[in-house]
This record gives C-alpha cells, structure tokens and sequence, in this order.
C-alpha cells in the first residue's frame, strides 16, 4: 500500500478529470465499504477503515483562508490519511509531504494521464519503491 498513517493525497485536475473516482478508489482499498457520497458539500466525510481516512472536496471553497476556518488544518496534520479533491485551493496551506496526484482527461476515448509526485524524501521513496514494483509487476 502506498499510502499510510498521516498521508495527504492531494489530487487536482479540471473538473471530470477523474478525482472521486481515484478517492473512493484509494477508500475502497483502505477498507472502506459501503456507499461513499460526495463530499462536496459538507466538505469532509470521515471513515473508519484500516486507519482513519477523509475524502475531503474544497471546490466549493473560495479560498484557503476558509479551509483554515473550519479547521482542516487539524485534519491535515494528523495521524489519519487524507485524500484531498481540488488540494490546489489550499494554495501555500498544503503540507509539503502530500503525495500530489494530477489528472487529465486526454485523447477522444476515456483515457487519463495521471502524474505522481512528491517533495519530500521520504516520500519520494515510497513512491519510488511503488513505481519499482509497478515495473515488475508490468513485466511479469
Ligand atoms: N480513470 C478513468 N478512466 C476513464 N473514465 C474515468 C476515469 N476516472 C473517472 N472517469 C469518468 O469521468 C467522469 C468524472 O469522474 P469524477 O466524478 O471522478 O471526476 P471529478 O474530477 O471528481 O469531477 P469533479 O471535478 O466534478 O469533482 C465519470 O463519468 C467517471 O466515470
Ligand atoms: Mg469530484
């Protein structure tokens, strides 16, 4: 698993670019069962799965300054995993160790380009260890 205790998954992407889809996908594989509604407008839905997991929306946030209102902060620098939709309306108030995953629709078909990255080495080298096994994974 990619993903552990105090994770940020930040995902961005215009809209339809595949970002709940993604969520509820990395939800599911933490254990979440069950429906999974937007959580659009209350913002953040919490679950208990195998650790504690928000599926945070901001789009309809103006500004990070309200994020920071209704105490996201608390919820971003904790020991649950958080998998943030529209992460870029966080601006500077994004934690430096998220996991920032980008999604495009591409081409005329239902294909997406998805990047991955982070700043951080630590996990820089989770994701790395993960690209590693994807490779073998591919070539068997
Ligand atoms: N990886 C994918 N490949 C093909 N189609 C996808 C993929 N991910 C999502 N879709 C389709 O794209 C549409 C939009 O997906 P989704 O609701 O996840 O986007 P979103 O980025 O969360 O949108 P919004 O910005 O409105 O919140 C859905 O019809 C979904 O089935
Ligand atoms: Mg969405």
């Amino acid at each position: 698993m990619a993903v552990s205790a105090g994770d940020v998954v930040a995902l961005t992407g215009d809209l339809g670019s595949g970002k709940s889809v993604l969520a509820r996908g990395v939800l599911e594989a933490l254990g979440v069962e069950g429906d999974m509604p937007s959580p659009s407008f209350v913002i953040v839905a919490s679950y208990e799965a195998r650790v504690p997991v928000n599926h945070i929306d901001l789009y309809r946030l103006d500004n990070a300054g309200e994020a920071l209102d209704i105490g996201l902060e608390d919820l971003l620098y904790s020991d649950c995993i958080s998998i943030v939709e529209w992460a870029d309306r966080l601006g500077g108030f994004l934690p430096l160790a998220s996991i920032k995953v980008e999604l495009q629709a591409v081409g005329e078909r239902d294909h997406r380009l998805i990047s991955i990255k982070a700043v951080v080495p630590e996990v820089r080298t989770r994701l790395a260890n993960l690209a590693g096994s994807l490779v073998r994974f591919g070539g068997q």
